[in-house]
């Protein structure tokens, strides 16, 4: 009996079956992450082998670099995610993998090394969509929360304001238009000289700053629009630092980290609560590298309180790129009978699909 076969086989015993376990692998920027997700709520392992040290003296990711470190470490990831796991690789039944967007070249390591053990194991594959394991990072972390919800993913390369109807069930509710949230936090971090990745070290600087010291602009684009813009703001805090510069004033880095992040989440949170009374949500949910901020969630946490909405968000670990999301959204796919084939390829660019 063939791969296809022996993986359809095993797809039926997982559409209904009890102690499922996935393995998954996300390599879509600069983590190289592998998890083993046990019925697509439990991280049984998660390893995550960040390269941040790597990109740190260029200020950003380099792709070139990330895609060659990534097949440094994957082989060394999935070996220590199967030990933490404590399973043996015949109780692996499916492999779930981030097949875009992302780095086309950083992507296809994964997707590589997960058709490698799909096909060896004679298990299903199923490529998974990045944005959509953000939003599943949801249910690691909430082993009872269940669609529907609308939910704020804000990362580095996306924001994106969903309707999360049921499993599977996605209606995009606004994105961005130019640059991403995180994006923004890192080109803001780098125009200031604190380093990257941008979003925590400007959190840590704005903790000492005032958020009212200078009055950045808020880009809530036309009438009822869920679409967010950030390079506006970006491009002000530039200009702010050129005049100041320009003019031999000091620049108070603190003020201006902390107005810039104050900017930043009263657009993330009045859009997402926009969203939420629109939809008739009772649940608003956060995902992404971004939602780890702390000054986000408290503004979350009191917006929601006053207006009676239920907030849920993962833990910090799980805000920002992991292998345990993309388990989790596998599994959901897997149980739907949804399997990609031997031919799946990496894609830089693609929209978020309903199932
Ligand atoms: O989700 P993620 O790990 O990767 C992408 O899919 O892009 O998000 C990384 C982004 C980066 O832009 C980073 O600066 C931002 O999330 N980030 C933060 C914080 N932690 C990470 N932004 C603001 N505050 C934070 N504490
Ligand atoms: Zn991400």
């Amino acid at each position: 009996m063939g791969y296809i076969q022996r993986a359809a086989e095993k797809l039926e015993r997982l559409k209904s079956g009890q102690n499922i376990n996935i393995l998954a692998i996300e390599t879509s920027c600069d983590e190289t992450s592998c998890a083993v997700v046990r019925n697509g709520r439990e991280a049984l392992s998660n390893v995550i082998s960040t390269q941040i040290e790597v990109h740190k003296k260029y200020g950003g990711v380099v792709p070139e670099i990330a895609s060659r470190k990534h097949i440094e470490l994957i082989d060394y990831v999935v070996d220590e995610s199967i030990k933490e796991a404590k399973v043996q690789l015949k109780s692996i039944d499916a492999i779930a993998v981030t097949m875009g967007p992302g780095l086309v070249g950083a992507l296809l390591v994964g997707v590589s090394h997960a058709k490698a053990m799909a096909f060896a194991l004679e298990v299903p594959l199923v490529g998974v969509h990045h944005i959509e394991g953000h939003i599943c990072a949801n249910y690691v972390q909430h082993k009872c929360m269940e669609p529907p919800f609308v939910c704020l993913v804000a990362s580095g390369g996306h924001s994106h304001l969903v309707h999360v109807m049921d499993y599977g069930g996605y209606r995009i509710l606004g994105k961005t238009r130019d640059d991403a949230a995180g994006e923004a936090f890192d080109k803001v971090a780098r125009a200031l000289g604190l380093g990257y990745p941008g979003g925590p070290l400007v959190e840590k600087e704005a903790q000492k700053g005032d958020p009212e010291a200078v009055d950045f602009p808020r880009t809530y684009l036309e009438p009822g629009s869920l679409d967010f813009s950030f390079s506006g703001l970006k491009t002000a805090v530039l200009n702010y630092l050129n005049v100041c510069r320009q003019r031999g004033e000091q620049v108070n880095t603190a003020d201006v980290a902390a107005s810039f992040q104050n900017a930043v989440v009263e657009v993330l949170v009045n859009k997402t609560m926009t969203a939420a009374t629109k939809c008739g949500a009772e649940v608003v949910a956060l995902a992404g590298g971004v939602a780890s901020n702390d000054r986000l969630r408290k503004e979350f946490e009191s917006r929601c309180a006053d207006e009676g909405f239920l907030l849920k968000y993962p833990s910090k670990l799980l805000c920002t790129d992991n292998a345990a999301m993309i388990g989790t959204a596998g599994y959901y796919r897997l149980r739907r009978g949804l399997l990609s084939p031997m031919t799946l390829n990496a894609a830089a660019s693609m929209e978020i699909d309903s199932y």
